[in-house]
């Protein structure tokens, strides 16, 4: 196989694209590809202040070297979960997140839940008695909310995430297997500020899982190859083994999935009620100020209030 640029010899073959690189020319076509999807989608300017939520894994990582080799103005946010039983999740993901902002000079902001909060993931979890022993429901409310109240609290015009295709078909296919209109509404590169929730946006949604890695490794990036202890089993990995089944024998099914779903949507050809969005009452929670469509409290102040009613 040879690379499609300079005929070289390739070290990335994509099916999907009928299209073979070199390392050197896949290093550059991930950033000139990326760059073409921020603009296609709107997601920010040069202008713009932009927070990247780094997890120390490899997508989130590249993410941040991928917009600072583009030239756009990235600070990194770190959130520390408390995570470290048998392996050292969060304390060897924090190091490494850690080592890539230093090693380029880059301004990483940290915050530990527990130091925040009072608890860890694993024990806010436990005494909340939210999702059945497994901490991931819980870790994913409280990331939401605290990646939403720091690009707030700090000034940033955009938040971005890792994201990668695999994620975004997997999350795609759970909700298409149950019809859940209001998150199929809600899904896509760009979630536009709205009541108080920042912008929200996933650069790399249409790179492929094995393209992130290889660019990771192409550019010697350090990052954590555990998954989260408790991600084992998770619904969202039977569904991106599906995918690959399908992908395998079809190249290029993810990604077809993937962006005819964003062609539909995009040209109201979903059969979704349009205004069910607007049936929601958003409005900002009455302790934390976030937006919240719940009475009062918003979840994740429900669920530290019943956190410190079980502790005390
Ligand atoms: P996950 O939900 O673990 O698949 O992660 C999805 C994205 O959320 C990652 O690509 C990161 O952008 C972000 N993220 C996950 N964990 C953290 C963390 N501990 N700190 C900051 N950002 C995170
Ligand atoms: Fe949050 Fe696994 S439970 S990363
Ligand atoms: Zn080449
Ligand atoms: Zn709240």
């Amino acid at each position: 196989m040879k690379c499609k640029k300079c005929g070289a010899r390739a070290s990335v073959n994509m099916r999907q694209h009928r299209m073979a690189l070199c390392k050197e020319h896949f290093v550059e076509w991930i950033p000139e590809q990326t760059e073409r999807f921020i603009k296609k989608y709107n997601m920010f300017a040069r202008d713009e202040k932009i927070l990247v939520a780094v997890s120390g894994g490899k997508d989130s990582l590249s993410l941040w070297d991928i917009l600072v080799r583009l030239g756009y103005q990235a600070d990194g946010l770190y959130l520390g979960l408390g995570i470290d039983g048998g392996v050292q999740y969060s304390s060897e993901s924090h190091r490494l997140t850690d080592e890539f902002a230093k090693r380029h000079n880059l301004k990483l902001h940290v915050v530990d839940i527990e130091g925040e909060y009072g608890y860890s993931i694993p024990v806010l979890s436990d005494i909340s008695h939210r999702g059945k022993g497994k901490p991931c429901s819980v870790c994913g409310l409280t990331k939401r909310h605290e990646m939403n109240r720091i690009a707030r609290d700090l000034g940033y015009d955009v938040l971005a995430t890792g994201h990668n295709l695999d994620d975004e078909a997997a999350v795609l296919f759970g909700n298409t297997l149950q019809w859940s209109s209001d998150y199929l509404l809600r899904q896509g590169p760009v979630l536009p500020s709205k009541d108080g929730l920042a912008r929200k946006v996933k650069p790399l949604c249409r790179f492929y899982e094995r393209e992130m890695t290889a660019y990771a490794i192409a550019r010697g990036i350090e990052y954590i190859y555990d998954e989260c202890p408790y991600a084992e089993g998770a619904t969202q990995i039977f569904y991106k083994e599906t995918l690959n089944q399908l992908e395998n024998s079809r190249p290029g099914a993810k990604l077809t999935f993937y962006l005819r779903f964003l062609e539909a949507r995009q040209s109201g050809n979903l059969f979704i009620e349009k205004d069910r969005e607007a049936a929601y009452n958003i409005h900002p929670c009455e302790r934390c100020g976030q937006p919240t469509s719940a009475p009062e409290l918003c979840s994740f102040c429900r669920m530290l209030e019943k956190a410190k009613t079980v502790s005390e």
